[in-house]
């Protein structure tokens, strides 16, 4: 039987998560792998807080770069958080010759490329599996199940907070902030919440996914983001009388060469799977060219789901140093090109959900259909409900696919007509053809 001994830098919610797993499987991991894991030592500022996990005399320290240096510690487990001390460490394990095992998304989505070279100039590993998706290995089917597909499309539904405060509003109707306030009391958000409510932490993860997918690193700035702050009930019922739900979704696809990428709220099809994903769970759907649809659905985040993903990557750079593998698929498949092109507005094609407010008096309707004939945007339906006392009516729109810059382009027309009430809302309608 081999051993590895590992080196935990952070014991907070996931770290605990990670020990307990291995103390409760470890044996078994050790009869289906022949290596043994062994938590050698683990490091964090804070060593008297109770855990509710015991661990030997010798194990806890509050010296991080004393685990990194440790000669009888063979992996380096970061679960630090944040992308400065985390970036530190990681980048000096590596250098170290030591493979590193992360959760750390945004620490991969603003320092990847510079994590991944470092990885391939030290002929080791990094491992991310619990940086997207929580629980779900979704990486690990990108790059092992998947690998012989051209990745066309993925489409990921990647933070449990906003699933979760989405589901809660179409079910019960609630306002945003008290359903903000559960999600944190349940601590399914992050800390401050805005990460998550406005889109970023889903980038975060996107920008991982799309690097893999398409084989290098994807700056953040190339994934325009938007998230659910401010969403109004009467959108989401808008969009369930229409037969859909809203979802935010991480959007990533190969355009002929380019590659797609964004974060946005955008209307379901309520009989699509991805529409049936709910509460704080977590879903990707990948279209390959080979395999075509497939879909993975767990919990995104909690102590033992992220445990979990850390444990498999445990276990695979174990396996991968014992067998001297060098630097493994999980670098590689993110350094094979310099960079990607991405598509703009006119290469991106989509349709929308478009709610205006408009005077309610004769050539309101016509002046706005004008617009969307003049830029090319072929209207699918239109429901214009009741006017309000105000004397303006609500007008809900579905679109044909046209052109992102012929939508910016007659938005702005609308926006500026005298008949135009308040400010439109515009989202996508994703309906996955
Ligand atoms: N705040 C994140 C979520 C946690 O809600 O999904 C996992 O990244």
């Amino acid at each position: 039987m081999k051993e590895i001994r590992i080196g935990i830098l952070g014991f907070g919610t996931v770290g605990a998560g990670v020990v307990e797993g291995i103390q409760k499987n470890g044996a078994l991991m050790a009869d289906r792998t022949g290596i043994m894991p062994i938590v050698a030592r683990i490091a964090d500022l804070d060593i008297e807080t109770d855990r509710g996990i015991t661990v030997p005399d010798g194990v806890l320290t509050t010296d991080a770069m004393s685990v990194i240096a440790d000669e009888n510690v063979d992996l380096i487990v970061e679960l630090v958080g944040g992308t400065t001390v985390a970036r530190t460490f990681t980048l000096e394990a590596l250098k170290q010759g030591k493979p590193v095992i992360t959760a750390n998304k945004a620490l991969l989505a603003d320092h990847g490329e510079e994590i991944y070279k470092t990885a391939r100039e030290n002929n080791i590993g990094i491992y991310y599996e619990a940086a997207v998706g929580g629980g779900i290995p979704i990486l690990r089917s990108q790059r092992a199940g998947l690998i012989g597909n051209q990745i066309e499309s993925i489409y990921g539904i990647l933070n449990g907070t906003c699933n979760y405060m989405l589901t809660r509003m179409e079910r019960e109707g609630l306002p945003f902030d008290e359903i903000l306030a559960d999600a944190q009391a349940l601590g399914y958000a992050e800390t401050p919440p805005d990460l998550d409510i406005d889109g970023i932490d889903t980038a975060h993860k996107a920008v991982v996914l799309a690097s893999m997918a398409y084989g290098a690193p994807v700056p953040m700035d190339a994934c325009p983001t938007s998230g659910i702050r401010g969403l109004s009930a009467s959108e989401i019922v808008n969009a369930a009388d229409l037969g859909y739900c809203i979802k935010l979704l991480a959007i990533i696809k190969d355009n002929d060469g380019e590659v797609e990428l964004s974060v946005e709220p955008a209307l379901v099809p309520k009989e699509h799977m991805i529409a049936s994903v709910s509460d704080s769970f977590n879903a990707v759907f990948v279209k390959g060219d080979i395999v075509g649809d497939t879909m993975y659905y767990g919990r995104g985040a909690g102590r033992l789901p992220t445990g979990s993903a850390v444990i498999g990557d445990i276990m695979e750079a174990a396996s991968d140093k014992l067998h001297d593998v060098g630097t493994p698929v999980s670098v590689t498949m993110m350094l094979q090109k310099d960079a990607l092109t991405y598509c703009s507005g006119d290469n991106i094609i989509k349709r929308c959900y478009i709610r205006l407010c408009l005077e309610d008096k004769p050539g309101s309707m016509a002046q706005v259909m004008t617009i969307f004939g003049k830029h090319n945007i072929s209207i699918a339906s239109v429901v214009q409900k009741e006017r309000h006392e105000s004397g303006s009516a609500p007008v809900v729109i579905l679109t044909q696919a046209a052109k992102e810059s012929d939508f910016v382009a007659a938005m702005t027309e609308i926006q500026a007509l005298d008949v135009s009430t308040s400010e439109p809302i515009r989202m996508r309608l994703e309906d996955f053809e």
